[in-house]
Order: structure tokens, then C-alpha cells, then sequence
């Protein structure tokens, strides 16, 4: 009997935890920058914002695109969801779970280490398997080929170990540990 109930706790707060993980919201790098912007620490908004994915919305309206919309069909690459579902993290989320990230933020923060909502508060973020537990994504080449694969009409071939070294922000303070 007490077995029983026990299993039936553990159930409820598996479903719960399991709920809880698909509704966390996309809280938007502002939000991240308030923690993520300390030179001591590697200021990974900064970089972030000097990379291309900050900018991958400007691609959209480059000539490049005006000339492959042009031939495909496209009124407005800019506009178009085949092309903003790789170009943009607000377009690519539905709109439930939209919590303050902006239509400008290209590919944002949250489309590499998951929606923030759950582990974006100091206690969680501390304790890395809190944070994972809490949705928190430490990137590996499968979430990158979600976007670097040859569904995208400019793909070159992506080579994992280069290109995470040409967007690197790491925390120094956390090497040391
Ligand atoms: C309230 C402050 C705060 C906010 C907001 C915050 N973080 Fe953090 N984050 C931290 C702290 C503190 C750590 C632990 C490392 C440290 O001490 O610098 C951390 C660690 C991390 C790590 C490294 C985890 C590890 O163990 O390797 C990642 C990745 C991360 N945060 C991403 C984000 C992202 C993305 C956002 C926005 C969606 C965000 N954080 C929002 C404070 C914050
Ligand atoms: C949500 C989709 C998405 C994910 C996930 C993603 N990228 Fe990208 N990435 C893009 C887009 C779109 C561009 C092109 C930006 C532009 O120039 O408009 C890009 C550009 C880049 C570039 C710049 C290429 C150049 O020509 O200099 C590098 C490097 C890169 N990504 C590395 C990565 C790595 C490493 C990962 C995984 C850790 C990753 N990306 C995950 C969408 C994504
Ligand atoms: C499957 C995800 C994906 C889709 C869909 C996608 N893109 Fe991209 N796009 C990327 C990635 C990733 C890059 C960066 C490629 C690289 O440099 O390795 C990129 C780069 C680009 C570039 C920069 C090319 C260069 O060499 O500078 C343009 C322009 C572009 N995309 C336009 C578009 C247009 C227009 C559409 C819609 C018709 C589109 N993309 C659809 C992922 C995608
Ligand atoms: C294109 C994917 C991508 C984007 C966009 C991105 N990151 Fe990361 N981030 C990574 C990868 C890959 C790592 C390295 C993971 C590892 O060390 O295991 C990382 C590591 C980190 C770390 C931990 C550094 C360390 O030394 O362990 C923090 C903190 C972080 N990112 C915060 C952010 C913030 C804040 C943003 C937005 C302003 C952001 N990231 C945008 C892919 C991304």
C-alpha cells in the first residue's frame, strides 16, 4: 500500500517535471545579458552580438536572397516562414511560448542552449546539472545541424570542431574550476 503510494507520488511529479520542461518559455538575450555580459566572464552577449547569428536576419534582405526569392517564387525572403524558421529563433518557436524574446534577435541564445524560463534564475544556473535538469541545452554538432544542413539553400559544408571555434564565448572563470 505505502509502495503504492509512493509510485503514484513519483508519477505525478515525473508528469509534472516533464510538463513543466516543454512549457518554459523563450525569455529573449536581453535577459541573458544581465548575468552573460561581464568581461571577467567573457561577455557572451558581446560576442554573440559581433557573430553571425545575432545578424541572420540581415541575410534575408541581402541580394543574394532578393535573387533566390526571385527565382523560387518568394514575394519576401524577409517574411518568408521556409526561410525565418532557420534565420530567426522568435519565428521558429510557436507564439505560446514566446516570453519576451523580440522579433530582431536572428538566431538567438536560446535556439542553442534551449528556453530559458525555467533555469534562467542564479540558483539553478549555478548548479549545471540543475540548469540541464531545468532545460538548460550545452550544444553539441546535432543541435547545430538543425540549421547547418542542406535544407538551406546556401549550405556549405559544416564542419563542427571550426565552427564552434569561430563562435566561441567561453567563461573563463569556469575553466579554472
Ligand atoms: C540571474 C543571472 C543569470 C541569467 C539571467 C542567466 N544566467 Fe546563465 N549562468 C549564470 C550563472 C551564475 C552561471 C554559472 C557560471 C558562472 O558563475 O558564471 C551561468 C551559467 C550558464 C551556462 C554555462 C553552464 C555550464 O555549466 O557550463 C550557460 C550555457 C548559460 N548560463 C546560458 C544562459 C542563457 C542562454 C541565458 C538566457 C536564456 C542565461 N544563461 C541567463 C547566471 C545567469
Ligand atoms: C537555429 C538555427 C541555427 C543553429 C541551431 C545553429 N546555427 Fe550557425 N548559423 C545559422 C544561420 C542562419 C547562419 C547564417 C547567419 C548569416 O550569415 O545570416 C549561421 C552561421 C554560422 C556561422 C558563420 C558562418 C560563416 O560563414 O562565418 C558559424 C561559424 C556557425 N553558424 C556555427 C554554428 C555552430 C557551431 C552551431 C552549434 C553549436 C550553430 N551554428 C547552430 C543558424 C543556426
Ligand atoms: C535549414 C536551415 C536554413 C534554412 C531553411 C534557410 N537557411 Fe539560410 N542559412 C542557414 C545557415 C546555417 C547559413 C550559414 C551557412 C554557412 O555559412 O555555413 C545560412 C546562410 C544564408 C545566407 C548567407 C550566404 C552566404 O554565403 O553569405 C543567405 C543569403 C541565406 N542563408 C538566405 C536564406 C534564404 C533566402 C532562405 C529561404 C529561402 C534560407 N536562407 C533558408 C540556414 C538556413
Ligand atoms: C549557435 C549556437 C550558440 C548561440 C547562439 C549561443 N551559444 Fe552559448 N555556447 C554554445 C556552445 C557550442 C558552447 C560551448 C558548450 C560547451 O562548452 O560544452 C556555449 C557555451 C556557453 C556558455 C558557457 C561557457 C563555458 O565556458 O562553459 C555560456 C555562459 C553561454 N554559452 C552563454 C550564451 C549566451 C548568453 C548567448 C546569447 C547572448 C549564447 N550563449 C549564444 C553555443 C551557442
Amino acid at each position: 500500500m505505502n509502495k503504492k503510494f509512493l509510485f503514484l507520488i513519483c508519477l505525478s511529479l515525473l508528469i509534472a517535471g516533464t510538463v513543466s520542461a516543454q512549457t518554459s518559455k523563450y525569455i529573449g538575450a536581453d535577459k541573458c545579458k544581465v548575468c552573460h555580459n561581464k568581461p571577467a566572464k567573457g561577455e557572451q552577449y558581446n560576442k554573440w552580438m559581433k557573430e553571425k547569428h545575432s545578424q541572420a536576419l540581415k541575410s534575408l534582405a541581402s541580394q543574394a536572397s532578393i535573387d533566390y526569392a526571385k527565382k523560387n517564387g518568394i514575394a519576401d525572403a524577409t517574411k518568408e516562414p521556409k526561410c525565418l524558421k532557420c534565420h530567426s529563433t522568435y519565428d521558429a518557436v510557436a507564439a505560446n511560448l514566446r516570453g519576451g524574446i523580440l522579433a530582431t534577435e536572428g538566431v538567438s541564445c536560446e535556439s542553442c542552449h534551449g528556453p530559458g524560463s525555467a533555469y534562467k534564475s542564479p540558483t539553478i544556473m549555478k548548479n549545471q546539472d540543475m540548469a540541464v535538469k531545468n532545460g538548460l541545452v550545452l550544444p553539441d554538432e546535432k543541435v547545430c545541424k538543425t540549421c547547418h544542413n542542406p535544407e538551406n539553400p546556401f549550405h556549405k559544408e559544416f564542419k563542427f570542431a571550426e565552427a564552434v571555434a569561430k563562435i566561441a564565448h567561453p567563461d573563463p572563470t569556469l575553466a579554472e574550476k
